[in-house]
């Protein structure tokens, strides 16, 4: 009865871009263009091609496979497959709680961003933007802006799966591709822009092959990928029986891979062509760019479609994980969708204000972000394949990659022998050499 009555993506192009919507987010358009420019360039793009190839592919798989057979939130598909394994659909929740906690208050600023690029107060100001930027973190525009990206998030999600989260990725994300593709374009036409094309595309072996970048590229994949805290088995438990779970992870994962490299392609000639250094984290988005802005004609104009793609990418992202507690509250606790979408929304609020506040003097954001990415992700990741192919038995994975026998079953070997023997060690490896 509940299956029947259970929401479901329509076609393979829906599953595509929801699920890509999940993945293409601060990760890929923030994290990714600065740790390869500073750890070998082109010669990381390798390294993260291949973690996704070795580690994000086949966990997604694995998570996409156990979402869909038990169509259930994370606990309850884990619960259903294996008792004794309903702690990692646990482990996915509290993964979602987590990014909650921090997540919002950084969409939140590009939401900022983009209202005073609108309203011009961002470049009529004498203030230097590195003040600027360090005045709005003083104020308290960043819970504002972070608890009215909640409001948006629960706007969409609580209009249920089909009407809310499936149409709000139609509509967001081929405008996120055709927003970064003509920023790429404008910006190549900057002078010195071939500086930033060297920057970001040198190719440096050396740098690239080290154990520390080889840690930082897995664990970029499954931030990026969203793997490994129970988002994709969410969002699998929506998935059609008739969906190709392979050909679908590996448009999700291109698709990201193409995002993660345009907005390297968007900001390095940009950042080289203002005679700029590429610096690290936050700076580089809200100050270095809206310094390149500035000199540009349109200043207004061309930040406000910057950071609207920021807040567009950021927003198909924290729907996912709200969904991962919505569908959670709401099956578990057997609540109606919209009090399960509201619980979360108050749960998130809450949190947001415990960052905000560095309540104790600690440092939630990172505190938080270092947990999910180092150590719930990584772990969720390979308990999955771990379950899903040496726990659940051989026919299992057989049955989900193939559709039953209807797809290629070739490549649904190589991906098995992979979730057997390469990703669950390889991901133990990483995880063991980062605790050291
Ligand atoms: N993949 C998202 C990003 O890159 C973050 C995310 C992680 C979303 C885990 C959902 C679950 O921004």
């Amino acid at each position: 009865m509940e299956k029947q009555n259970r929401a479901s993506f329509g076609g393979k192009l829906s599953v595509i871009l929801v699920a890509a919507g999940s993945a293409i987010g601060l990760g890929a358009i923030w994290r990714f263009p600065y740790i390869a420019g500073e750890n070998g360039g082109a010669a990381f793009l390798l390294v993260f091609m291949l973690s996704i190839f070795a580690v994000g592919i086949p966990a997604m798989l694995a998570e996409f496979a156990v979402g869909r057979r038990s169509r259930k939130n994370a606990v309850g598909a884990f619960r259903s497959l294996a008792k004794r394994w309903s702690w990692l659909g646990y482990s996915g929740v509290l993964g979602a709680l987590l990014i909650s906690g921090y997540y919002y208050l950084i969409a939140g600023w590009s939401l900022e961003y983009l209202v005073s690029s609108l309203t011009g107060s961002l470049y009529n100001s004498d203030i230097a933007f590195t003040q600027q930027f360090a005045d709005f973190q003083d104020s308290w525009l960043p819970l504002i802006y972070g608890v009215i990206f909640i409001l948006m998030t629960h706007f969409i999600v609580s209009r249920g799966v089909e009407k809310g989260i499936e149409k709000a990725s139609k509509i967001m994300m081929p405008m996120l591709f055709i927003i970064l593709i003509i920023m790429a374009i404008r910006v190549a036409f900057m002078p010195n822009a071939m500086e930033g094309y060297r920057f970001f595309l040198s190719c440096d072996f050396k740098e690239a092959f080290k154990a520390e970048t080889i840690m930082m590229a897995i664990g970029q994949a499954f931030f990026s990928l969203s793997v490994g805290m129970g988002c994709m088995v969410t969002y699998a438990s929506y998935f059609k029986n008739n969906n190709n779970l392979i050909t679908t992870s590996f448009n999700v994962s291109l698709l990201t891979l193409l995002v993660s490299v345009l907005a390297g392609l968007v900001i390095f000639p940009a950042v080289f062509s203002a005679g700029l250094q590429p610096t690290e984290g936050p700076s580089l988005i809200f100050v270095t760019l809206p310094e390149i802005f500035k000199g540009m004609p349109f200043a207004s104009l061309w930040s406000a479609i910057f950071f609207f793609l920021v807040m567009l990418a950021s927003l198909t992202s924290t729907i996912s994980f709200h969904e991962v507690l919505t569908a959670y509250f709401s099956e578990e606790l057997k609540l109606s969708r919209l009090a399960a979408a509201i619980t979360t929304t108050v749960v998130s609020i809450a949190l947001s204000l415990l960052t905000f506040s560095s309540l104790f003097g600690i440092d939630y954001l990172n505190f938080f972000d270092k947990l999910t990415a180092n150590v719930i992700m990584p772990l969720g990741a390979m308990f999955t394949c771990v379950l899903a192919v040496w726990f659940m038995g051989n026919k299992f994975m057989k049955e989900e990659l193939t559709n039953f026998g209807q797809c290629n079953k070739n490549i649904s070997r190589i991906f098995i022998f992979m979730l057997r023997y390469v990703t669950p060690v390889l991901i133990f490896y990483i995880f063991i050499k980062n605790l050291i």
